[in-house]
């Protein structure tokens, strides 16, 4: 029994859906957890206290202070619990989550806590899709939390789309699949060295060369690693991306040779590492010391090429399983076998712009995995959901 004894702090938003979470907690009890309750002031209204402390055999929190005046110590219930859930989780618990603001026992809770945090949303159509709620959630996913998406069906509107929560059973297999130690501890003891993001190659004080990379893949290899029970070495170029998970070490770097040194200061740990920066070629040969004028119709600057970073992995190679990406625009698989074996890689992950959805920027990309012997296709996905990918890919290849 996968949730024997484990501690699971329930809570629940003042969404419809919240009479769906009864059946979850009798799940979960049923299974030999143990589970705390707890509800946002507007979730009272949808579900009854005493059919949870009921089916949970614990009291119910909604409040700082219980009505006898104790105090329900909210680092405590964050300290006690093996993970949080939340669901339904609302727009505006999501909001005031990841935003931090810190009006009720839920919020409290869950900026106390320390473990692992699952989210599954629900809330109508448009909500669903309004671009605060997308960002909310990617950020949400940034802070290395597992979000468990709506599904597609008809809602408490009567309009039909995504908004739905996924069903207990699924939020439950999620949550078991969690404590499944196969999955989480899968990388466990291994050390993942990723490349992520642009660089920066300064042309004077206030200008550089650079590209389009948002650092959002790198990032998502990152956290995902992170859960599989990895330690995670992240070197990132300037990105606007962000991790709380203390599991990854961050060092970010502006320049192709900042990355090169923080590379090779590590690389040796490395078990896996996966290049997943677009590391800029070129860097200007000499730094304007100070602001270029504009004086001439013409300006030329003298480029040089920047080390290559994982090419240099790879001749450096002892026990490193080395993963690598290409962007190409034309005669993809060619172009990426061809790097495969320049670079003595194991793998590469091949997106093409030609793709739509594919690449730097987007919040998805289209891949296909190509090995010395395989190649792999793999559908349009969101970038979290293609580091799954990824990352299973690699955990097949080196636990075979
Ligand atoms: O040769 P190309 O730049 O297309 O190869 C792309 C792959 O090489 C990516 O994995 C990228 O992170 C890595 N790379 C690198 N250092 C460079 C250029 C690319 O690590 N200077």
């Amino acid at each position: 029994m996968i949730l024997e004894g484990k501690k699971i702090l329930v809570c629940i938003c003042g969404g419809i859906a919240a009479y769906k979470i009864n059946h979850l907690i009798r799940d979960f009890v049923k299974k030999g957890a143990e589970v705390q309750a707890l509800l946002t002031p507007a979730a009272e209204d949808f579900v009854s206290k005493l059919t949870i402390s009921t089916l949970s055999k614990k009291p119910v929190y909604s409040q700082f202070y219980s009505e006898n005046g104790t105090w329900n110590n909210h680092v405590e219930l964050a300290l006690w619990a093996d993970v949080m859930l939340v669901a339904p989780c609302t727009a505006n618990t999501l909001a005031k989550m990841v935003h931090g603001i810190c009006d009720n026992l839920v919020i409290a809770s869950y900026l106390s806590t320390k473990c692992p945090v699952f989210i599954a949303p629900a809330m109508d159509l448009d909500m669903y899709q309004h671009p605060s709620t997308k960002q909310n959630l990617e950020l949400a996913e940034d802070y290395g939390h597992f979000i468990i998406p709506a599904e597609t069906g008809e809602l408490a509107s009567g309009l039909i789309g995504q908004g739905r929560m996924a069903e207990p059973e699924t939020i439950a297999s999620e949550i078991e699949k969690f404590f499944n130690s196969s999955f989480s501890h899968q990388l466990h003891g291994k050390t993942v060295l990723i490349t992520a993001g642009p660089t920066y190659e300064a042309i004077d004080p206030v200008r550089f060369i650079g590209n389009h990379s948002s650092g959002k893949m790198g990032f998502s290899l990152a956290e995902e690693a992170s859960k599989r029970g990895a330690k995670v070495i992240l070197i990132t170029g300037p990105s606007a991306q962000i991790t709380s998970n203390k599991n990854i070490e961050i060092h970010r770097v502006t320049s192709a040779k900042e990355m090169f040194d923080q590379v090779f200061k590590h690389y040796d740990q490395a078990d896996i590492a996966i290049a997943s920066a677009a590391v800029a070629d070129y860097a200007p040969k000499e730094v304007a010391r100070e602001k270029i004028k504009k004086n001439d119709d013409s300006l030329t600057i003298e480029l040089v090429k920047n080390p290559d970073i994982l090419k240099t992995m790879g001749e450096r190679k002892t026990k490193q399983f080395l993963a690598g990406f290409a962007l190409e625009t034309e005669n993809e698989l060619e172009n990426a076998k061809a790097k495969l074996i320049r670079k003595n890689l194991d793998m590469i992950v091949l997106n093409s712009l030609k793709d739509e959805g594919a690449g730097f920027k987007t919040a998805t990309n289209k891949i296909t995995i190509l090995t010395p012997s395989e190649i792999n296709e793999f559908p349009l996905k969101n970038k979290s959901e293609v580091a799954k990918d990824i990352l299973d890919f690699i955990a097949s290849q080196i636990l075979k």
